[in-house]
């Protein structure tokens, strides 16, 4: 199988560029930009053309390929991932990424810095695709054993957000096992969060429709009905930060499905790889959640019956607001986390044998 991917490479003329699919238009307009500079990827990072916790680091590492060819001293070269590191500060992959370059790149003449980048981004990009795919594997054999198990129906699963194929260089996390699933001939259903206010959900829903993959939208308000009339096998999701403890930092609404599904009995896994796993948190208190523009709330995007896209106001001016992007899901309420090493009980002794290179605390 192709792998779908939200990120493309170019050589044009003997120079390096990447382009991205702009995932602030879709699902109405599948645009590829082109990013021409540091401050390109900056600016698709902040303002979500590219999202997802393991893209933004990807991009980011592209963005300090794309500043190195404008000067590759120590002092450029940490001027521009500082920059790029404050983009979004709750998703540990972009400071993981860049602080990966720079260790690379720092040893290296500075006249040798700006290829090398590219090379290395490059790296971070492919070993995206290969850790998801074995995410993809080991959630898998969770979803065969569900299934076996499960109810005489098709395996029904929920998810928040998006973390598929489009959130990272290709597979995605929590949706991995499900592609992976089709191409070993375990069909799922995925019940598709709208995950308001910036409704990623509707790039699940695109995605999964793009690989047709069975699926339906429900407003987040539904969730709790479903899981109390017991029609999902599990919910899956990803994760912006995972904490020594176990405490998962995901998209906002994340832990409400946590409790619910607790409360029903409903297994619930977290997928990420090794770069959202941040041991200097010690929980999820240590995680800095990101505080968003009220304009998210403010306004609606979406198009009209005659396909002309825009921006609506659906919150009165003068109601104050408050939009908190990520929640933090105590890892009690987490049945295991899925990783490209193997699946693990989210608890501090359990991370720390599988991610011993990080363990800074146990
Ligand atoms: O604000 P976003 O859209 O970047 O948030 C994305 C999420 O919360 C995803 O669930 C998470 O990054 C995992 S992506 C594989």
């Amino acid at each position: 199988m192709t792998t779908l991917s939200p990120l493309r490479r170019l050589r044009e003329n003997g120079r390096e560029r990447i382009e991205i699919l702009d995932q602030t238009i879709l699902p109405y307009r599948k645009h590829w930009l082109r990013l021409d500079s540091a401050d390109d990827a900056l600016f698709a990072i902040s303002n979500m053309q590219v999202r997802g916790a393991p893209l933004i680091g990807i991009v980011a590492a592209y963005g300090l390929a794309l500043g190195l060819g404008a000067g590759a001293s120590n002092k450029a070269m940490d001027a521009a991932a500082a920059r790029l590191s404050a983009a979004r500060p709750t998703a540990v992959n972009l400071s993981w990424a860049l602080r990966r370059m720079c260790e690379r790149l720092s040893p290296l003449p500075i006249a040798e810095r700006a290829t090398a980048a590219w090379a290395e981004a490059d790296a971070i990009a492919e070993e995206d695709i290969r850790q998801n795919r074995k995410i993809g594997e080991h959630g898998l054999a969770l979803l065969r054993s569900l299934a076996e198990t499960g109810r005489n129906r098709t395996l029904q699963l929920m998810t928040h957000c998006n973390a598929g194929w489009l959130a990272t260089a290709g597979y995605g996390t929590a949706l991995a096992p499900v592609y992976v699933g089709r191409e070993e001939n375990l069909e799922a259903h995925v019940w598709v969060s709208e995950t308001r206010p910036r409704n990623q959900g509707l790039l699940t829903a695109w995605e999964l429709l793009e690989a047709g993959a069975p699926h339906t939208l429900i407003a987040d308000n539904a969730a709790g009905l479903l899981l109390l009339e017991g029609r999902i096998d599990a919910i899956i999701v990803g994760a912006d930060r995972i904490a020594a403890n176990g405490d998962v930092a995901n998209k906002i609404g994340t832990s409400l499905k946590a409790i619910a599904a607790r409360h029903c009995g409903t297994k619930f896994y977290v997928a990420a790889p090794g770069g959202t796993f941040d041991f200097t948190a010690r929980t999820g208190k240590d995680i800095p959640l990101e505080i968003r523009n009220d304009d998210e709330m403010r306004y609606v995007c979406g198009q009209d019956k005659n396909g002309n896209y825009g921006k609506l106001q659906h919150a009165f001016d003068a109601t104050a607001i408050y939009n908190p992007a990520f929640d933090i899901t105590p890892a009690e309420f987490i049945t295991a986390i899925i990783t490209e090493r193997g699946v693990c009980a989210p608890n501090a002794a359990a991370l720390a044998e599988l991610f011993p290179e990080k363990n800074t605390h146990v």
